[in-house]
């Protein structure tokens, strides 16, 4: 039996919801999320996500709307995705001066400035073979070949006003090429987010079918990170950190709070998580099978999120949550 026992009782500051809130370690506010946006090409376009149940993919004139709803959640920042309207092999609409994101960020910083918009930087969205860099013959992603492309794409995120930009094909060197692009354009006031430790995941599945990405062949194992490995997401994060990283993200979330947690503690730098795709869609298909609540299991798991080290954290349940944050449950 604990030796405290009777005097130490910890249930008594459990005894009223009221005593609950006065103890409560972590409190999550609106101002944590970063929603992710899904832009297509077309007019007045709202197409729902079937992996995705709430998430729907929206046309550049919708984002305006979308911004001021965000705004008014209290929700700071969006992370923009965009599907091109053709691709080819070094992805060319990713960096063109009128390609979707570049109008995503014009249209958003003309109509709502205060949002802060950042960039998801990567190629597989734009690339016909749907991987995160330039191929060579053999199918292998080319890791030198494919930095001059991805400054470019940041040269053209910045010329359209972007906030902050987050490469996140776990390309080496990555973060210092964008970094110093942005300093030579002019752009040093743009930080860069890193996709610091990314796990090659099953967890991005349905994601996959919202920005129209899965690799054409093979998966992503030769870019981004073994599961299995912690010590070497904490040598990646010193990398960017080193590179010039302002910013450095977990991702997932769920499966690696032990990764987060030790990011967070070493580096101390603003640290975000991204809350992916698939741990949504597992919230959303157990609720709407009646097995578990949703409004409890999503704010358990963002709650989960926070208290483990993430100051920002990017999901999909932001707008709900901040709903659910209006009205105190106990
Ligand atoms: C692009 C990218 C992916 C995600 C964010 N940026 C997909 C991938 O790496 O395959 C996944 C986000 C999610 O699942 O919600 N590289």
């Amino acid at each position: 039996m604990n030796a405290m026992f009777p005097q130490m009782r910890p249930r008594r500051l459990r005894y009223t919801p009221t005593l609950r809130r006065m103890v409560r370690e972590t409190v999550l506010t609106p101002n944590d999320f970063i929603y992710p946006l899904f832009v297509i090409h077309g007019q007045n376009l709202k197409r729902p996500i079937g992996s995705m149940p709430g998430q729907a993919q929206l046309s550049v004139d919708r984002l305006p709307y979308e911004a001021e709803e965000l705004i008014k959640l209290g929700i700071p920042a969006v992370i923009l995705f965009g599907l091109p309207a053709t691709k080819d092999a070094s992805g060319s609409e990713n960096y063109a001066e009128d390609g979707i994101i570049q109008q995503a960020i014009r249209t958003l910083k003309a109509a709502v400035p205060e949002l802060v918009v950042i960039t998801d930087v990567c190629m597989c969205e734009y690339t016909d073979h749907g991987h995160c860099g330039i191929l060579d013959e053999h199918g292998y992603v080319v890791n030198d070949k494919t930095l001059p492309i991805l400054q470019q794409v940041v040269a053209s995120h910045a010329q359209a006003g972007v906030d902050i930009v987050a490469p996140s094909g776990m390309m080496d060197g990555a973060v210092g090429a964008l970094r110093a692009e942005l300093d030579r354009i002019g752009a040093e006031h743009v930080p860069v987010m890193a996709y610091a430790a990314k796990f090659a995941s099953g967890f991005y599945g349905p994601f996959r079918e919202a920005a129209d990405s899965p690799p054409a062949f093979g998966d992503r194992k030769q870019y981004q990170m073994d599961p299995a490995n912690g010590r070497e997401a904490l040598r990646e994060v010193a990398l960017d950190v080193q590179e010039g990283a302002d910013m450095v993200m977990v991702k997932p979330a769920l499966p690696y709070l032990d990764i987060l947690a030790q990011v967070k503690q070493r580096f101390g730098l603003p640290t975000a998580a991204y809350h992916v795709s698939g741990e949504y869609a597992m919230i959303k298909a157990a609720a709407q099978n009646g097995w578990i609540d949703e409004r409890t299991v999503a704010m358990e798991s963002l709650t989960a999120i926070k208290r483990a080290g993430a100051d920002m954290i990017l999901t999909y349940y932001a707008k709900d949550a901040a709903r659910w944050l209006q009205v105190e449950e106990h």
